[in-house]
């Protein structure tokens, strides 16, 4: 049983390498078309939500089974994470389709991608250490 709660936080560390390679081709413009930064911006946006729904699936048959996992403000901070991508993501569009939009949305659309990051960090934290006294409860 305890092996399943090390998937949800290994998939998550794959979705936190996405978005570093995104966020990393904007920053330094390597290898940018709007194309690919579109496409690698939507795995990391997808990526990180289906691993949210696996997490609450995991958490949920872990009580079931009559295990608990502490993992703090870990839950509260996925949804703040999700409403930051719609706003990011909704930004990123205006950046593209309104070209007068752009010089006012593009530090906002980039922080806020940033921001996601940063609080990817923090649930890092919070789910690893949650999942490390789990495992050697
Ligand atoms: C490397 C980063 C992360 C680690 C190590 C991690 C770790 C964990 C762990 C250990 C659990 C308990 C269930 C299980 O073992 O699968 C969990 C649950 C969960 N995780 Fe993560 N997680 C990470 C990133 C994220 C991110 C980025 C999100 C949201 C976008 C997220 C959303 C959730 C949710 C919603 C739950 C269920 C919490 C609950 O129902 O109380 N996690 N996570
Ligand atoms: C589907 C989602 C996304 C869309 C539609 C989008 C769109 C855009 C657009 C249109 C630009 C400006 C390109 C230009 O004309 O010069 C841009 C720049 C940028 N984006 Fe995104 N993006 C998305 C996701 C992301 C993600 C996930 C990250 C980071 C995790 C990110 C980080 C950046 C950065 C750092 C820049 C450069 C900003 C600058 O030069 O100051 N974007 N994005």
């Amino acid at each position: 049983m305890k092996i399943l709660s090390v998937f949800h936080p290994l998939f998550q560390v794959a979705t936190f390498v996405v978005g570093v390679y995104n966020a990393r081709m904007g920053i330094t413009r390597k290898n940018f078309t709007y194309r690919r930064h579109f496409r690698f911006g939507m795995l990391y946006y997808g990526m990180a939500v289906l691993g949210l729904s696996g997490g609450m699936m995991i958490t949920e048959s872990l009580e079931e089974a009559g295990h608990e996992i502490e993992l703090g403000s870990h839950l509260e901070i996925a949804f703040l994470m999700v409403f930051l991508f719609v706003l990011a993501g909704v930004l990123g569009l205006l950046v593209h389709y309104r070209p007068n939009l752009r010089k006012g949305l593009m530090p906002v659309h980039k922080y806020l991608n940033l921001a996601t990051l940063l609080l990817f960090i923090y649930q890092a934290v919070t789910g690893f250490s949650g999942l490390l006294r789990f495992l050697l409860s």
